[in-house]
């Protein structure tokens, strides 16, 4: 039997002689992080995956994330570490639905949160991550936006530009949505030192009585440079974990049990080393037209 080392040690070599570069967001395991090249929020790993020197990118995530290093990188092969890991809050919105969207509100530029599809991508101005917005959308030029799909991040960012007027569809994320503002009652009442952290796909209830909110990464670092003790951590449950295993010194607790995303929790360590090894994962094939328009909004963001 081999232990979790020994798989680890073989994805390393692997990696290396296969010319592959991987990459793994916040939420997945302790042990994928330990093999991955780099870890980050998605903004993060954008950026990453645009400058990684390696033939084949591995994206440990999901779908969205994958296919953006597709859109960034489309000489390589981007392989995703999971076939069945995808963001539901990706698939809240069509294409069609989309140009209806435009037609109703003419003036506005379209602003997607980069949780969407490909094909979605193709017909918006800017792309934005939870990381990027703010700053993003302050730039663009036209005074409202239609913002796509998360009516969530979406209001935490019109409270932040009050100079601009949004538009929202009613989507979301429907892992961060479950949290509620009694979970935030509860949790202050238990941890009452603690500060709460959140991520903006929070419901603008829970955001609202939140010390810091922001991206897997924002919140990471908030709590790494802070000199409180104690954090209530409203985002994936898997930030907790990996906040208490590099910070033992400090407390965190999960906001709601029910944080957790299954579909970054789908790729395991044996999934990794089946596509280290050329048998596993799906490699993300995207025709010319799509990458190509895409980018565009991709673009607008990374610059
Ligand atoms: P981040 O940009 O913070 O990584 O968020 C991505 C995501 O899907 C969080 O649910
Ligand atoms: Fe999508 Fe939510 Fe999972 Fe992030 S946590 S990947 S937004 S379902």
């Amino acid at each position: 039997m081999r232990s979790t080392k020994d798989i680890q040690s073989e994805i390393l070599r692997l990696k290396k002689e296969n010319d592959v570069c991987i990459l793994a967001h916040a939420y997945q395991t302790q042990d994928i992080h330990e093999v991955a090249d780099f870890i980050g929020d998605s903004f993060a790993l954008s950026k990453k995956a645009a400058e990684a020197p390696q033939k084949t990118i591995l994206m440990c995530g999901v779908r969205f994330m994958a296919e953006t290093a597709k859109i960034l990188s489309p000489d390589k092969k981007v392989i995703l570490s999971h076939p069945e890991a995808g963001c539901p809050m990706a698939e809240q919105l069509t294409a069609s639905e989309l140009a209806e969207l435009k037609k109703q509100y003419p003036q506005s530029a379209v602003v997607a949160y980069i949780n969407t599809t490909s094909a979605l991508k193709t017909e918006c101005d800017v792309c934005v991550t939870s990381a990027s917005a703010l700053e993003a959308v302050k730039k663009i030029p036209q005074k409202e936006i239609l913002f796509i799909p998360d009516c969530n991040l979406g209001s935490w960012l019109a409270k932040q530009i009050p100079e601009k007027t949004f538009h929202f569809i009613k989507g979301g994320c429907p892992v961060h949505m479950q949290i509620s503002p009694e979970d935030v009652l509860k949790a202050r009442k238990k941890h009452p030192d603690a500060l709460l952290l959140v991520h903006p796909e929070c419901k603008s209830e829970v955001t609202e009585q939140a010390d810091y909110a922001g991206s897997t990464t924002g919140i990471i670092h908030f709590a790494e440079n802070s000199d409180a003790k104690e954090f209530i951590i409203g985002t994936d449950n898997s930030i907790v974990q990996h906040l208490q295993f590099a910070h033992p010194d400090k407390k965190f607790y999960p906001l709601a049990k029910c944080c957790v995303c299954d579909d970054m929790r789908l790729t395991t360590l044996v999934d990794v080393y089946n596509c280290v090894n050329g048998t596993g994962g799906e490699e993300i094939i995207l025709s010319d037209a799509v990458m190509t328009k895409a980018r565009r909004s991709i673009d607008a963001m990374l610059s």
